[in-house]
C-alpha cells in the first residue's frame, strides 16, 4: 500500500474530490482525519471507510478560522499521534455572484481558499517538522495560473495565492524534509457552491475549451494528490501539476 502507516489530513474531505481523495488515501493505508463544515456528509464518507475496514475520523472545521485550525490539528494528533500529510482541498467557487468584484465574495473567498491554506500550513508545518518531515499537497486550480471569463476576480487571485504560498513553503521547509506541491484541476464535476459553472450549456462551452474533450473525474485529481503526497515524490517540491486534460497547454 502507497500510504501505509501514514497519518494523513484532508480539508473539504466531505464532498467531490477531497471525499474522493479521503477514500482513495484509506485503501491505501493512511489513517484519515476528514475535516469539513459539512458534518453529516464528513461522517458519511468516515463511515464508508470503516465498513471497508480503513481508519477515519471526522473533525468539523472552518478553514478560515484559526482556532478551529488549532483543534482539529490537536485532535489528528490525540487520535492518531502524528500528522504525515496535509491536503488543504476545502474552496469555494467563483461562479455564484454576478458581480466579479463584489466585495464581500472577495472576502470569502481569500477568507476559505487563501487564509484557509496559509492556516492549515501555519498549524501542520511545526508538527511536522518536530516528526522529521511530512507532504502538502495544496489545491488550487487552473485559475490561479490563467485569467476566465465569468469568475470573480477573488477566486483566481485566492488560487494564484495557494500557488505562491506552495513555492515559499516548500522553499523555506525543504531544510525540514516537508515538501509542499500544488495541483491544479482543470474542468471538473461542479463544486457545491458553483453557480455559473454548473449550468450545462456554459460547461459546454468550457468542454470545447478542453484537448482531451471531456471534463475530469474526481478521482484523477486524487491519484495525483496522492502520488505527490507518498514517498514516491520524495524528491519532488514546490511543483505544479496541472490535472486539466490539457487546458493550459492550450
Ligand atoms: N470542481 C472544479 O471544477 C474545480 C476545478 C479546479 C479546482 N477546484 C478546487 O478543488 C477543491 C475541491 O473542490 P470540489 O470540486 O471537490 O468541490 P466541492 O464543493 O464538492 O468540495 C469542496 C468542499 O470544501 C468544503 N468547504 C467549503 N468551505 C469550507 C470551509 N470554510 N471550511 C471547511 N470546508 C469547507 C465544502 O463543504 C466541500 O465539502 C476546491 O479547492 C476547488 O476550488 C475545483
Amino acid at each position: 500500500m502507497r500510504l501505509e502507516g501514514k497519518v494523513a489530513l484532508i480539508t473539504g474531505a466531505a464532498s467531490g474530490m477531497g471525499a474522493s481523495m479521503a477514500r482513495i488515501f484509506a485503501r491505501e493505508g493512511a489513517k484519515v482525519v476528514v475535516a469539513d463544515v459539512l458534518e453529516e456528509e464528513g461522517r458519511g464518507v468516515v463511515a464508508d471507510i470503516t465498513r471497508a475496514n480503513g481508519a477515519a475520523i471526522f473533525c468539523r472545521l472552518d478553514v478560515s478560522s484559526e482556532a478551529e485550525w488549532k483543534v482539529t490539528v490537536d485532535a489528528a494528533l490525540a487520535e492518531y499521534r502524528k500528522l504525515d500529510i496535509l491536503v488543504n482541498d476545502a474552496g469555494l467557487s467563483g461562479s455564484a455572484v454576478d458581480d466579479l468584484f463584489d466585495t464581500a465574495a472577495w472576502d470569502r473567498l481569500m477568507a476559505v481558499n487563501a487564509r484557509g491554506v496559509f492556516l492549515g500550513m501555519k498549524f501542520a508545518i511545526p508538527v511536522m517538522k518536530a516528526a522529521g518531515g511530512g507532504s502538502i499537497v495544496n489545491i488550487s486550480s487552473i485559475s490561479g495560473i490563467t485569467g476566465q471569463q465569468g469568475i470573480h476576480v477573488g477566486y483566481n487571485a485566492s488560487k494564484g495565492a495557494v500557488r505562491t504560498l506552495t513555492k515559499a513553503a516548500a522553499v523555506q521547509h525543504g531544510a525540514d524534509n516537508i515538501r509542499v506541491n500544488s495541483v491544479h484541476p482543470g474542468l471538473m464535476p461542479p463544486m457545491r457552491s458553483s453557480g455559473r459553472t454548473a449550468d450545462p450549456e456554459v460547461r459546454a462551452q468550457m468542454l470545447r475549451q478542453v484537448p482531451l474533450g471531456r471534463a475530469g473525474r474526481v478521482e484523477e485529481v486524487a491519484n495525483a494528490v496522492l502520488f505527490l503526497a507518498s514517498d514516491e515524490a520524495s524528491y519532488i517540491t514546490g511543483a505544479e501539476l496541472w490535472v486539466d486534460g490539457g487546458s493550459l497547454a492550450r
